[in-house]
């Protein structure tokens, strides 16, 4: 997906937030970015210049509480390499950190725009302008000659700025009178909590030019995108069904197959008296996949250890499905966008052809936020669909509590329903579809336990 932005719109480099303001911001505006300590107020600064850098702007870093040395440490650990830029004279690391008096902060100043013009910086961050505005107090005068600089040089030049401002904790309001001072844009970062984790919300209060209809929106500080901003989906970029994913199950003399496009979401619902792990590990040794597909296993109880362990107690060589990756996730680390965005990032950096997510009702229940952690793996599935990866959902419940309580049974391609039987003495799985889109409805199998999962439980099996 690619996306054409407007050449007079500067992109701020924050994911989705970029794609929520159609782009960016007006170039040569003034954004002010206010935050309580610790809200990544430096980060969305940084990571602003940051693309200005990779674009071949030139930019200046003002900073009145970091020195050069802490601020590239600091960022060199989220990614950013301020460094290679700073030796190409392309950016400026201007340390102003004992600025005591007016006169002080007028030579700052005055120096900041001679740095400007001497490597034509297009970029600018201030980090925090309510250092500067302590120091020039209630002075009428000095404060005049900060809005000039900034209305009458930095935005006649074309520079487009990001100023940080420190919100007290608990407070919504700026002080210092900060409100006057003419911003194009200014964004609100906050750290709240929704019981024990942290969530980070940015509120767009003002952004001129722009009719941005979602104005309050999560977002997480993670290492490489530095402000990653949580945006839901654009449900109009899910493409058509083109090319179609072939499941040939084969065991015990009875075959079963299932056809879905590329891209398709998936429900597996397993009678919690099965053990999901085993029973779709053990489906998956049996099933033939046309074309191949690699497939990417994130479960929230399992250990990787412990899924290949089992892997190798089937004696499971199946070319055609790989498990290319696993991944274990701690749903109760997370505040449930979080674990949304942890997951689709990772889906999008291994494009698997095939996600499992074993136990969305474990992340649903023990992130904490049940109707947020829905609404999440909706946004997620609708992210998959348009990638083209192929989902499949593992929900430990019986038939009764699927179709009485599960709240999402509609946006799924697919629903089959896994649960024991007992036949004489042997245990059988009975696999029903309870929903196929664009396919004939396969019909129900009922296989042999031991046929699926039965080298797990030999004696003889294979240790590896
Ligand atoms: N490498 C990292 N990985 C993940 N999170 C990080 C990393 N580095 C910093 N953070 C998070 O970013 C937050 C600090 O971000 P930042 O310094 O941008 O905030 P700030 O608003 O400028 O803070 P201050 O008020 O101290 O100036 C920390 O609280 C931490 O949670
Ligand atoms: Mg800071």
């Amino acid at each position: 997906m690619t996306t054409t932005y407007d050449d007079k719109l500067v992109p701020l480099g924050i994911e989705g937030l970029d794609d929520i303001l159609g782009g960016g911001v007006r170039r040569g505006s003034i954004i002010l970015v206010a935050g309580s300590p610790g809200s990544g107020k430096t980060s969305f600064a940084a990571r602003f210049i940051y693309e200005g850098l990779a674009r071949g702007e030139p930019g200046i870093y003002l900073s009145f509480n970091e020195y050069r040395e802490e601020f590239l440490e600091n960022m060199s650990q989220l990614g950013l390499d301020f460094e290679a830029y700073e030796k190409q004279g392309k950016f400026m690391f201007l340390e102003a950190l004992n600025i005591n008096d007016e006169e002080a902060a007028t030579a700052t100043l005055e120096s900041l725009l001679s740095t400007i013009d001497a490597i034509g910086a297009k970029r600018l961050a201030v980090d925090t302008i309510t250092s500067i505005l302590r120091v020039l107090g209630s002075d009428q005068r000095a404060r005049e000659l900060l809005h000039s600089l900034f209305i009458h040089h930095v935005k006649r030049r074309e520079v487009t700025t990001v100023l940080t401002a420190e919100l007290p904790v608990g407070s919504s309001r700026l002080g210092y009178g900060i409100e006057e001072f003419v911003v194009d844009g200014l964004i609100m970062l906050k750290t709240g909590f929704s019981g024990d984790k942290i969530i980070r919300t940015m509120e767009i209060l003002k952004m001129r030019g722009h009719g941005a209809t979602l104005a309050r929106l999560t977002y997480a500080i993670v290492p490489g995108k530095v402000i990653a901003v949580r945006t839901p989906p654009k449900i109009s970029n899910i493409p058509a069904p083109s090319e179609v994913l072939r499941f040939k199950l084969s065991v015990a003399n009875m075959s079963y197959s299932v056809s879905l496009p590329r891209g398709s979401q998936i429900l597996v619902s397993i009678h919690p008296a099965l053990d999901p792990l085993t029973i779709l590990l053990g489906l998956a040794c049996n099933t033939e996949a046309d074309p191949p597909v690699k497939v990417l296993y994130r479960s929230f109880s399992r250990s990787p250890d412990e899924v290949r362990w089992v892997l190798r107690r089937l004696g499971c060589s199946n070319p055609s499905v790989e498990v290319a990756r696993i991944s274990s996730v701690n749903p109760t680390i997370y505040s449930a966008t979080k674990l949304a965005m942890h997951s689709i990032e990772e889906d999008l950096r291994v494009m698997p052809d095939v996600v499992v997510v074993d136990g969305i009702k474990q992340a649903f229940w023990l992130s904490g936020e049940m109707d947020v952690g829905i609404r999440e793996h909706f946004n997620n599935i609708q992210h998959r669909r348009i990638h083209g990866i192929t989902g499949v959902y593992v929900y430990s419940a019986t038939l009764r509590e699927l179709v009485n309580t599960y709240p999402l049974y509609d946006i799924y391609d697919a629903i089959f329903y896994i649960a024991p039987r007992r036949i004489n003495d042997p245990l059988y799985i009975d696999i029903k579809t309870l929903k196929l889109r664009y396919s004939a409805p396969s019909r129900h199998v009922t296989l042999p336990v031991s046929s699926i999962i039965g080298a797990l439980y030999s004696n003889d099996a294979a240790e590896g």
